[in-house]
């Protein structure tokens, strides 16, 4: 598991993109704070690449700020195209007030 950030530093509503360094690969994350607790996802789009952060949060969906596709949260599937792949979900575990997100 790799510690991302305090659960305090991002408020019920807002998402943030975070770099994160894996044993050979940079992982782009997206990590929403929802009603339902934080969610992880890849940051990016898989319709055209560009970064899911750059869209809106809309309750347990973001939405792409390009065309427009909006992504679950919780299974990364599309809910809407033209993106018709899903986005990888992170598992992520909350303790002691410290948000982890585990990259294998
Ligand atoms: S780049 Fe995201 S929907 Fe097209």
């Amino acid at each position: 598991m790799q510690r991302l950030l305090q659960a305090d530093e991002l408020a019920v509503g807002e998402m943030r993109a975070y770099q994160v360094e894996g044993d050979e690969v940079r992982h782009d994350i997206l990590v929403a704070h929802t009603e339902g607790g934080f969610r992880a996802i890849s940051n990016r789009c898989p319709h055209d690449v560009i970064a899911l952060d750059l869209g809106c949060l809309e309750g347990d969906v973001v939405r792409c700020s390009l065309h427009g596709s909006r992504f679950s949260l919780e299974s990364g599937a599309p809910m809407e195209p033209p993106a018709e792949e899903s986005v990888r979900v992170y598992p992520l575990r909350v303790k002691e007030g410290v948000v982890w997100v585990d990259l294998a």
